[in-house]
């Protein structure tokens, strides 16, 4: 097995090539899945992915997962440095950043950011980094 391919990737580098909030990099790409970078900053849009499961790194910073069932109650979680979460498919989200965040997510390739929410400028394809 040739490990030509093989190639270190750091990630606070990575992070550094992304100065906008909420457009995604893509830093690593394996079993149909892709590893992305993302800076939160304020509150994401409600959303869904219908079909993909969706996992949070939380690299710098912190942020609260939102969730909520399409009744009005709203459940949130915390999360900080070293904490991931897994947000099953099918099920309402958003996050939201007081402050400057940076995860990382590991989601099938071609996940729009923005699920089944409506388009906007926080609609923004992944571009490799
Ligand atoms: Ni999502």
């Amino acid at each position: 097995m040739s490990t030509s391919n093989a190639e270190v990737v750091s990630v606070p580098s990575k992070l550094g090539l992304i100065a906008e909030p909420w457009s995604p990099g893509i830093v690593a790409s394996l079993n149909g899945q892709e590893v992305k970078l993302v800076r939160l900053e304020g509150a994401f849009v409600w959303h869904k992915h219908d079909d993909a499961d969706e996992l949070f790194y939380v690299l710098e910073g912190s942020f609260r997962m939102e969730f909520r069932d399409g009744s009005s109650s709203v459940r949130a979680v915390e999360l900080g440095v070293g904490d991931l979460i897994v947000v099953p498919r099918g099920v309402e989200h958003r996050p939201v950043a007081d402050d400057a965040c940076s995860v990382m997510l590991f989601e099938p390739a071609g996940v729009v950011n923005t699920g089944d929410g409506p388009a906007s400028g926080q609609t923004n394809a992944a571009v490799r980094l």
